[in-house]
């Protein structure tokens, strides 16, 4: 059955059953109002709906389902066997506070083995794991039985229903939000196992060698987790479902890993051609690029920080593994078309050719730029080698980084491959003192940013808060303030960002500005302790040390649904109103990934 058909075929199913298709939401996971996403990217189908899964009513209903694009890059390492991709869609159906156990598990049974509606998988090929209990939960005894009776009914013998703990079957979304035990289904993929069931000893090993792979996991969300404390139950219960398309494409497919479904398959025909094949290698560019697409589509940027860093990462480490396949340049294959082709009839912006342009040029960018440090710091680390160093210390890893872009864990696979360790604490306690060097300096720089008090700077300052929120809101959340500066004659105001502007980009941020000043906002201040601030999901210098208390100006109505919200000392206009109209009169680049763009008040 190909991919395209198992997409189909869930929507259908829980489309029957009641539920609301949704849209996937992008790769990006964004702090909807008073909960905050602890992941910088949506990891499972479940996150985008977070504040559903705590109660929020959705205006869809109760019962809903979609196929997540998802970004994990926890089991980046083992990226390259027969599961493990960092881009992978998910298939999920929800229940916000209506059905819970009985209903979840049998649909999950259902869509698993019916030839007509669902994907005809052999039950006895089945198995499953359920919450054993702890000091948090109790052991899941209504899930156990509900899977005993599915079994009887259906005449499928033996033991394939095992207890587990919280290591398995307990699931959170890092260690904040909804939360609860889960019951997983495995499937015998190669068939080895007779249709009389295993022994859960038997299983636990079969799994730990992939002859059972997990397809779909049902969590029955039953309280809620801050900083990773449990601090209540969930007034209304709710199920979060996930099956991983990759995985049931495999299952479906009769082949053994992800790489040969339909979802790999000719990407991976592409780099069998290549001088010096070999599989793993191959796999992971295969995987990288994909996310890499994926990622750009979203909206990000390579960049030397947070979601940026995730992708120059990706692009590096693939770059990395294309040199061992004898490519000598990633951005000369086909592969970001291949990439195109297998996803444009399943996602409305992989049909856009000037997309596909814009990737490309993205791609190769980062690529050349990669490559011409690498060759620098590949010099630098033989040299290194030469003055015989038996291991790289933390500050040679460091500027091995900083001086020729080398990221850390490609450093440690250089290292690795010539039997040389790392010292990678140290690389980090150098990051940590050079970021705290770097924000001081910006700090002291740019605070306030204003040269004076006048009406006209103040005009300007509250003008650069409006800047700064419509850049987010145009280009999105990759866009940090590195530092402002007013004056009674123009602002200007600096912010990472790795392209030039387009003339589009450029109107739609003044023509959001101007608005704001013609609704003739409030600008309004609250102090309050730092922790309230954070959460207010104020913008701030992220790991600057403030008072414990600050305060926070917004403009709008009130703190909760206000336009624009920054920790900053002040001072600004009372109203947007009479600030006059904005335009901007410049945008160009001042560093690396940094743009800066000068604007005045007509
Ligand atoms: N949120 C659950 C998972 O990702 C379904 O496994």
């Amino acid at each position: 059955m190909k991919s395209s058909e198992i997409r189909r075929r869930f929507i259908d199913f829980f489309e029957k059953r009641g539920h609301k298709i949704i849209k996937s939401a992008s790769l990006i996971s964004s702090d909807e109002k008073g909960v905050t996403n602890p992941t910088l990217f949506n990891t499972a189908g479940m996150q985008p709906l977070i504040p559903y899964l705590l109660g929020k009513p959705h205006p869809l209903g109760k019962r809903l389902a979609d196929v997540q694009k998802c970004l994990r890059t926890i089991d980046i390492d083992d990226v390259g066997d027969e599961t493990h991709a960092t881009f992978f869609e998910m298939l999920g159906n929800w229940s916000l506070g209506d059905y819970f156990k009985k209903e979840a598990i049998e649909w999950s049974y259902e869509f698993l083995t019916s030839k007509e509606e669902g994907l005809g998988l052999d039950p006895s090929r089945l198995y499953v794991t359920v919450f054993e209990g702890d000091e948090n939960a109790p052991r899941d005894d209504e899930a156990a039985k509900i899977w005993l009776d599915i079994f009887k009914a259906n005449r499928v013998e033996g033991e394939r229903v095992f207890f587990m703990s919280a290591e398995t079957n307990w699931w959170e979304a890092g260690d904040s939000g909804p939360c609860g035990p889960d019951t997983e289904m495995y499937f015998d993929v190669k068939g080895f196992f007779n249709s009389k069931g295993i022994s859960k000893q038997e299983f636990i090993e079969a799994d730990s060698k992939n002859e059972v792979v997990e397809v779909w996991n049902d969590v029955f969300m039953q309280y809620e987790k801050r900083n990773g404390q449990i601090t209540g139950k969930l007034e209304k219960p709710s199920v979060d479902t996930g099956a991983g398309l990759e995985r049931l494409a495999m299952t479906l497919q009769g082949v053994d890993n992800i790489y040969d479904t339909d979802l790999f398959g000719t990407i991976m025909k592409t780099l069998e051609n290549c001088t010096n094949f070999n599989l793993k290698s191959a796999r992971i560019v295969a995987d990288h690029l994909r996310a890499s697409v994926f990622l750009i589509s979203d909206g990000i940027i390579p960049f030397n920080t947070g979601r940026g860093y995730v992708l120059r990462r990706l692009i590096r480490r693939a770059t990395l593994f294309s040199n061992k396949l004898g490519i000598s340049d990633l951005s000369h294959t086909s592969l970001v078309d291949t990439v195109f082709d297998i996803y444009k009839d399943v996602y409305e912006e992989f049909n856009d050719d000037l997309k596909r342009s814009a990737i490309k040029e993205e791609i190769s960018k980062e690529i050349n730029n990669f490559k011409m440090t690498l060759d620098m710091g590949v010099r630098k680390f033989q040299h290194l080698i030469k003055s015989g160093i038996e291991n790289i210390s933390g500050q040679d890893a460091f500027m091995l980084f900083s001086s020729y872009g080398l990221p850390i864990d490609v450093t440690v696979d250089i290292a690795k491959e010539r039997g040389l360790s790392v010292d990678k604490k140290g690389y980090e306690a150098e990051f940590k003192k050079h970021q705290e060097t770097s924000r001081s300096g910006a700090e002291k720089k740019f605070k306030g940013g204003l040269a004076d008090t006048s009406e006209k700077s103040l005009k300007y300052h509250t003008a650069t808060h409006l800047l700064h929120q419509a850049l987010i809101d145009v280009l999105g959340d990759e866009v940090r303030q590195k530092g402002s500066n007013i004056t009674p004659e123009r602002l200007r105001f600096d912010f990472t960002f790795g392209r030039k502007l387009t003339e589009d980009e450029k109107n739609e941020v003044e023509s959001i500005v101007n608005e704001k000043i013609s609704e003739n906002l409030t600008v309004d201040k609250v102090v309050m302790p730092i922790d309230e601030a954070k959460k207010t999901g104020a913008k701030h210098f992220f790991g600057e040390k403030y008072g414990d208390s600050v305060s926070v100006y917004f403009i709008g109505e009130k703190l909760e649904n206000a336009y624009s919200k920054e920790f900053c000392g002040g001072p600004h206009v009372n109203s947007t109103g009479d600030l006059g109209n904005f335009k901007i009169t410049k945008e160009e680049s001042v560093a690396q990934g940094i743009r800066r763009i000068k604007a005045i008040l007509e």
